[in-house]
């Protein structure tokens, strides 16, 4: 397995739209390596989730894990719909914007549809921590970083996000 490089905000591939995992694909060891390698630098990175365009592939594939115990989830081509119109705020970072926290206002409550790694349908609903996580590595499929939905006057970068906290409450009770 190898650690890929990580795109940092400015990188085109970034901004693009990625494209659907066809079903060809699932079965290559190329794709299953690709899966594996993703995993592991999420692991050496220390996030809470990475999305294939961060690592400078274009292809609908996302991977998080929400607590150790339930391991990883990937997530292909996958379908996000809210349940409700009920949002809330909460802080966000992404290790393609290094060190910056922002507020941003998720939708408490998801559907997900999408395949598993190896091209097996699944779905299931997300609440919450778990939600935001699933819609913002989504976000990424479609080129839109934390950023572009965050309150601009809630940006801090991480050492002063630290010694004073949100400027901007947060709203989901957690900071
Ligand atoms: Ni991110």
């Amino acid at each position: 397995m190898s650690i890929l490089k990580v795109a940092h905000m400015g990188h085109p591939v970034l901004r693009e739209v990625a494209v659907p995992v066809s079903t060809d694909r699932f079965r290559t060891a190329e794709f299953q390596r690709f899966c594996d390698d993703l995993l592991e630098s999420m692991y050496e990175l220390d996030g809470a989730g990475l999305a294939a365009p961060q690592v400078h592939v274009s292809e609908r594939v996302v991977v998080f894990e929400l607590d150790a115990e339930d391991g990883p989830m990937f997530l292909v081509n996958p379908v996000i719909t809210p349940l409700g119109d009920e949002r809330v705020g909460g802080y966000e970072g992404c290790l393609s914007l290094p060190n910056m926290r922002g507020r941003v206002e998720r939708y408490t409550a998801i559907k997900v549809k999408a395949l598993d790694r190896h091209g097996v349908p699944f779905s299931f609903e997300a609440h919450g921590w778990s939600a935001r996580v699933v819609q913002h590595e989504c976000d990424h499929l479609d080129g839109v970083l934390y950023i572009d939905r965050a309150d601009p006057r809630s940006l801090a970068f991480l050492p002063e996000y630290r010694r004073h906290g949100p400027l901007v409450p947060s709203g989901d009770g957690e900071e």
